[in-house]
């Protein structure tokens, strides 16, 4: 979704904030746009919907030197893609940048455009402009301005606005991600939605809390102060080294970074227990594990929420914890029976996914434990929860999620060590520590076998509708394997129980759709059952079940027998290793845009 960069510094401001969109570009985002002060002290706009390159264009030979620079990655949400639509906007000696809604935008639109505003975009962000510009009318200052605007918009949103005026940046969220950085080796001060934007340039980083104004600039001792909504100093905020490194964020030889990251499973799934069963990690571990809850609730969002079922199954098979899993979207709006004792848990990898965040908010209103099962150390979920555990899936820059959901499952299982006494054994960590390699091994090989998946996908890639069914354990990989087919491949698919099939969607099956039949070892009778009935009402048969199985290769169009033995509850992950591949290659076959699929936003940041 939209991302925000900016710089003050004697460094070439256009330069550093044009990187700082650069690595925000996996987000995803329709449009981009820089406004700065230049060396002769003129406020500069330069705006363009598509890529970033087209961006880059516009300012191609163009020399400037400029000394403060905010920048922005649309994804519209108000008004459609187009350069008037992008951010940067601006009206005399201001310009703003914007993320989030602003939900009242309509009302406050009428009202400005009767008292005089002449709107030139679509967007509800120059709703904030123009209340800045009708409040710097009445002779207040930046400072106060801001905070009066801020007060009257509702919503969650980030804004950073650069004025001309006095040569200052400020900027004041609610509700969205925003993180402050210096240098002051350099003397330079930055500020961004995301702090990998900042990654090898701030040395420090820190995170304001909601209605905290931040104010950048170079006259300032520090370079950046910080203010409640009185206008008081505010030391509201969490300050953290940046130790995140830029890291490789090529694809290296893979043609995509999808492929990529699905390659780097083994061994992501390997430090995994390197790190959790020694030291720092180990600690972190037995602390995540110290407040056994009567009960916990589950939220996320999409692909991290499947990674979530499989969790509920792990909690509630090892642990005997009740665990109520619900969609966070849900959830939040639901007035969910939330009682002393019980504990919220949530997942996911951005760590500032917008209904993820509130249905943290909510538990903690209502005073229960909160643990995050999260990729991103520093995210807004990280500091919010009481307790996170890292999956330490490195940058996952595809938008479709494949390592992210593995690591997520499988830190779930950690998890379940850590409630139970096992996790002080010696014997049960290693014996945990032999399943991950093994499954990490057993990822290599079928990593390895990825031309067979590809002629399948050549052969099936253009059927008109994909079902894909499991039961037990496969039922949330089903959900997933469908969820990454549409994703990125636009193919109609669904996730269904299989026992479910015959209770209305069987009515779909005809000689045109497939059947993606997870068969893993539990319930395999039954599943084949399922797949039975199916193909009675001719409906094309791709089973992913235990190898060299006569039966099961004999009942299907397609089989992709793979080797289950010794994983037991690990054998989900392992099988929807298969389904990323498939839809991998079936994306590739209709020639979509894998890495940045239509439509789609890498971090959801509003609701
Ligand atoms: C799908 C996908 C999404 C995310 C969801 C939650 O491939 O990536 O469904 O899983 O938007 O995002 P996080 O995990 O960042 O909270």
């Amino acid at each position: 979704m939209c991302g925000i960069v900016g710089h003050i510094g004697p460094k070439n401001s256009v330069d550093i904030v044009l990187e700082g969109l650069r690595r925000l570009e996996y987000r995803g985002y329709d449009s981009a746009g820089v406004s700065f002060i230049d060396e002769h002290d003129e406020l500069q706009i330069y705006k363009k919907s598509g890529k970033l390159d087209n961006l880059k264009g516009l300012l191609e030979g163009k020399d400037f030197q400029a000394r403060m620079c905010i920048g922005h990655t649309r994804w519209a949400t108000h008004g459609e893609v187009n350069d008037t639509n992008s951010h940067p906007h601006m009206k005399d000696h201001i310009s703003i940048v914007h993320n989030g809604i602003i939900e009242n935008a309509s009302l406050l639109r009428k009202e400005l455009a009767t008292g005089g505003y002449e709107f030139k975009s679509q967007t509800d962000s120059e709703v904030f402009l123009a209340l800045l510009t009708r409040e710097l009318a009445k002779k207040k200052s930046f400072k106060q301005a801001m905070l009066d605007s801020f007060a009257l918009v509702e919503g969650n949103s980030a804004f950073v606005v650069l004025n001309k005026d006095v040569l200052e940046i400020m900027s004041i969220k609610k509700g969205a991600p925003l993180v402050c950085g210096i240098n002051s080796v350099n003397s330079e001060a930055f500020i961004s939605s995301d702090p990998y934007a900042l990654a090898g340039m701030a040395s420090q980083l820190y995170f304001p809390a909601d209605n905290v104004l931040c104010h950048l600039s170079p006259k300032n001792k520090n370079l950046i102060n910080f203010y409640d909504n009185k206008g008081n100093p505010s030391e509201d905020f969490m300050s953290k080294k940046q130790d995140m490194s830029v890291g490789p964020t090529d694809k290296g030889e893979f043609e995509h970074f999808m492929l990529k990251e699905i390659h780097e499973q083994p061994e992501l799934i390997r430090s995994l227990t390197q790190f959790y069963f020694h030291g720092e990690g180990l600690e972190s571990l037995l602390k995540a594990g110290e407040f056994v809850p009567s009960k916990f609730h589950m939220t996320a969002c999409g692909t991290a929420y499947y990674a979530g079922l499989l969790i509920r199954d792990f909690l509630e098979n090892y642990n005997k914890i009740p665990c109520s899993p619900e969609l966070a979207s849900e959830f939040r709006y639901r007035n969910p029976l939330l009682q002393k004792g019980e504990s919220g848990l949530f997942i996911s990898q951005s760590g500032e996914t917008a209904d993820t965040l509130a249905a943290q908010e909510l538990c903690t209103e209502n005073n229960i434990k909160t643990l995050s099962i999260v990729n991103v150390d520093g995210s807004t979920l990280f500091r919010n929860c009481n307790n996170n555990l890292l999956i330490r899936a490195g940058m996952e820059i595809g938008v479709a999620s494949t390592k992210a959901f593995t690591q997520q499952a499988l830190t779930g299982r950690l998890l379940s060590l850590a409630l139970s006494k096992e996790v002080n054994e010696e014997a049960s960590r290693v014996k945990l520590t032999a399943k991950f390699s093994l499954l990490a091994e057993k990822i290599d090989h079928l990593i390895a076998r990825s031309e067979e998946i590809k002629d399948i996908a050549e052969s099936i890639h253009n059927h008109k509708g994909f079902f894909y069914t499991g039961r037990g354990v496969y039922f949330p990989v089903a959900l997933e394997g469908a969820l990454k087919l549409k994703e990125i491949a636009y193919v109609h698919a669904e996730g269904y129980a299989a026992g479910e099939l015959k209770h209305g969607p069987i009515a779909m099956i005809d000689e045109d759709m497939v059947n993606v039949a997870l068969v893993g070892p539990e319930l395999f009778e039954k599943t084949v059952s399922n797949i039975q009935e199916i193909k009675a009402r001719k409906g094309v048969i791709l089973s992913i079940g235990p190898k060299d199985h006569e039966e099961l290769a004999e009942l299907s169009d397609y089989y992709f027998g793979i080797d289950f033995d010794g994983l037991e509850e690990l054998s989900p992950i392992y099988i929807n290793v298969v389904n990323q591949l498939l839809a991998y290659y079936i994306a590739k076959y209709k020639g979509t845009d894998i890495d940045k699929p239509r439509n789609l936003a890498k971090s959801v940041t509003v609701e």
